[in-house]
């Protein structure tokens, strides 16, 4: 549904809501942009804060409408609030809310594993809680199955903020690891994404997504992905491919990787999360038995687990999601809305390009920072991408009704062709 907004953006319940939030949340969290945008005269964009979520739309806490282009950080790819998904959580939840993880597991978890081989063509299964965890356990278990000790990653790339991901980020590298320089590894390199590789032989893995996300929604040149593949194979090095933002039908295939215009071998680890159950904190790091059985067997004492490792809520919802993806054939629903998409983008006065497949583009314009701003202020939730935040990052639930999208491409226009509205 198109957005509907009855008050200012943020509303007076927000404003309030976000007093009480200020007061007692870590400072270094959320932006109270209010403040900094009184002190340079810029528009008001202290957020909104979120009551309810169904499909395309969230609405906040002062009752107005918006439509969620983020789809929640890429989780709600099949929509907010599924209610396959909602339905098979709430089940779980009356007779099995947890499990014990590596200790006592339970059937929804290898069902989810099993589900999610079938998916990938991989063998074993690590579960996480969060995207972070999920590149952790593929790093671990890199260092395992080849003996080294470095992991290569790529200008642009993000993999998370917990301590092994940070270490190796290659995006807003400076602010996100500086100030924790003292609790972080050394032992990741940065290439150019889509440029040059070094000699990978001291490399126990290396780390890529197959269409960047954060960095700004863009794919690497046609052939690169698969000399990736080639020149880890010929050093030994094992190949971890993480789709955490773009797996389970985003970029209008199952996964980044397998665009039939861009073929390349299957990983030999792959990283999923965030979509992966529909709005469940859930990830996975999936592996080939050769590579995943360097862990050896357990010897009673796990040496890699977690609390909630494979909650059963979380299987179970994922379960659902995975069924809806394949039902609602939302991979191809991507490919075709996105190409559509673009086609109208590229035609507006002001768009100066568009990145990515899919429903993971980057939309690139003057100023997308103002452009967020103006856009939430009539409804619609969209965040800037890009090392510089040179673009808009478009990457919706993937079930987008078509009169949104037309609204989308009206509302960029508007906004392009009236500069004194901040853009
Ligand atoms: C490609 C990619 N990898 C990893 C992560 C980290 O996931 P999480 O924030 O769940 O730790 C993200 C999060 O945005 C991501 O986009």
């Amino acid at each position: 549904m198109l957005p509907s907004v009855q008050t200012e953006v943020p509303g007076p319940v927000s404003r309030a809501w976000v007093d009480r939030l200020a007061a007692r949340e870590c400072p270094g969290i959320t932006a109270r942009r209010a403040r900094r945008a009184a002190a340079i005269g810029a528009a008001d964009t202290d957020p909104i804060v979120w009551a309810e979520s169904e499909g395309e739309n969230v609405w906040d806490v002062d009752g107005n409408r918006f439509v969620d282009l983020c789809a929640g950080f890429g989780v709600a790819s099949i929509g907010h609030r599924h209610p396959r998904v909602v339905a098979a959580g709430q089940a779980q939840l009356a007779h099995l809310p947890h499990a014990m993880g590596d200790a006592f597991p339970d059937p929804r978890r290898i069902e989810l594993m099993e589900r999610l081989c079938a998916l990938t063509g991989q063998d074993r299964v690590i579960f996480g809680s969060s995207g972070s965890d999920a590149v952790e356990a593929a790093f671990k278990t890199a260092v395992l199955a080849t003996g080294r000790a470095r992991i290569l990653t790529f200008d642009g790339g993000y993999h998370g903020l917990a301590a092994a991901p940070l270490a190796a980020i290659g995006y807003h590298v400076q602010a996100f690891q500086h100030p924790f320089k003292a609790l972080l590894g050394t032992f990741a390199d940065r290439a150019p994404y889509g440029g040059a590789l070094p000699d990978l032989t001291p490399y126990a893995a290396v780390l890529v997504e197959p269409l960047q996300g954060r960095g700004g929604m863009r794919a690497p040149p046609v052939g690169w992905l698969q000399g990736l593949s080639d020149a880890a194979r010929r050093a030994g090095c094992v190949v971890i491919h993480d789709e955490i933002y773009s797996g389970f039908g985003r970029t209008g295939t199952m996964f980044a990787s397998q665009n039939p215009a861009d073929p390349c071998d299957p990983p030999d680890l792959v990283c999923v999360g965030k979509a992966l159950a529909g709005g469940f904190p859930i990830s996975a790091c999936l592996g080939s038995a050769a590579v995943m059985d360097a862990w050896g067997a357990s010897t009673g004492e796990a040496i890699h687990t977690q609390t909630f490792l494979g909650n059963p809520v979380g299987c179970a919802m994922a379960l659902a999601a995975l069924t809806v993806v394949d039902d609602e054939r939302l991979p191809s629903r991507a490919a075709r809305v996105g190409a559509d998409l673009t086609a109208r983008l590229l035609a507006l006065p002001g768009v100066q390009g568009v990145t990515g497949r899919g429903l993971m583009l980057g939309i690139r314009m003057d100023n997308p920072l103002a452009a967020t701003r103006a856009l939430l202020q009539r409804g619609w939730i969209i965040l800037p991408c890009g090392e510089r935040a040179d673009a808009l990052g478009f990457t919706p639930p993937l079930p987008i009704a078509d009169e949104t999208v037309d609204g989308f491409v009206q509302i960029v226009r508007e906004l392009l062709s009236a500069p004194a509205t901040g853009c």
